[in-house]
């Protein structure tokens, strides 16, 4: 057996990640308050309700799983995360949870009324597959609806730990090739992909999701114990970089948001919805 280690791939690296009681844990306690406030347009933009039978793809700890079921829907959830799945099923009685790949369904065509995906889409290796996968199992005239979070171009605590990862963090911590986090808040990316896939009548609108914290370090602290892709380049970090990356985000709450006690950091969210052809 050689000893040289294979470089991680995107994919692996996912996988991995999420699958981390730790992580997975960290995202559904801390990260999610911001997730979670996305919930309900996720849940409008299908139209669910009493006889609407709906997936959740990347269902992680089953937030969207929840309003799905409060608004009457009957619910599936899928993630390839076992402690994910944990969490979702204690969460949600009321819904089935499965393991499995968002780019791989093994449900049959023209299954479901709704498909949504909670903040999955930056995740997978190859989000045109996963539209696909999504047309595949609607009834035509089936609702999509995905979150994903904007991109740095907006004020965002994506870009302030992102921005200070790029300008502080070592060059030799580096991140398997993948897809960009926010492509798909991206309407010029998204809605040919989602054309291509089978889906008519796209439309985006933005969510004004937001972190409150106590203490302005919390945007680092949140990345590193609650993402793949954030732990990832962060964990890793030599410790005069980690300390230089979370005086920055910190000096970038201050200067935003004011000096507290308590800040409302903004982690805005674009929803796009599709109807299926
Ligand atoms: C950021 S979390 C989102 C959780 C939840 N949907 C929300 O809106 O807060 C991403 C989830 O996608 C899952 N995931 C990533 N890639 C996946 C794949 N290829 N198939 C199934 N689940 C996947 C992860 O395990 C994780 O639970």
């Amino acid at each position: 057996m050689s000893s040289f280690e294979e470089p991680d791939t995107f994919a692996a690296l996912e996988k991995r990640e999420w699958t981390k009681a730790d992580v997975a844990q960290s995202y559904a306690h801390v990260f999610a308050k911001a997730a979670d406030m996305v919930v309900p347009h996720l849940v409008s933009a299908v139209h669910a309700k009493t006889g609407v039978s709906a997936l959740d793809l990347c269902c992680g700890h089953g937030n969207v799983a929840a309003g799905l079921v409060a608004a009457g829907a009957q619910v599936t959830g899928l993630d390839f995360s076992s402690a994910m799945l944990d969490m979702a099923r204690v969460a949600v009685p009321g819904a089935l949870f499965v393991e499995g790949d968002a780019m791989n369904l093994r449900f049959d065509d023209a299954t479901f009324d709704a498909v949504t995906i909670g903040f999955g889409m930056p995740h997978v290796p190859d989000p045109p597959k996963v539209l696909t996968e999504a047309r595949r199992v609607l009834r035509p005239g089936g609702r999509l609806a995905f979150s994903v979070w904007c991109g740095p171009e907006v004020d965002t605590a994506l870009g302030y730990v992102f921005g200070a990862i790029e300008l502080l963090g070592d060059p030799n911590v580096a991140l398997p090739p993948g897809p960009g986090a926010n492509d798909y808040a991206d309407p010029q990316l998204a809605f040919p992909v989602l054309k291509a896939a089978g889906f008519t009548d796209c439309r985006q609108s933005m969510v004004a999701s937001e972190w409150r914290v106590d203490d302005p370090g919390a945007p680092y602290d949140i990345f590193l114990e609650g993402t793949a892709r954030g732990g990832a380049l962060l964990r890793p970090q030599p410790p005069e970089n980690a300390e230089a990356i979370r005086s920055a985000v910190v000096a970038k709450v201050l200067d935003k948001h004011g000096s507290g006690p308590q800040w409302d950091v903004p982690i805005p969210a674009v929803v796009t919805a599709a109807v299926a052809v």
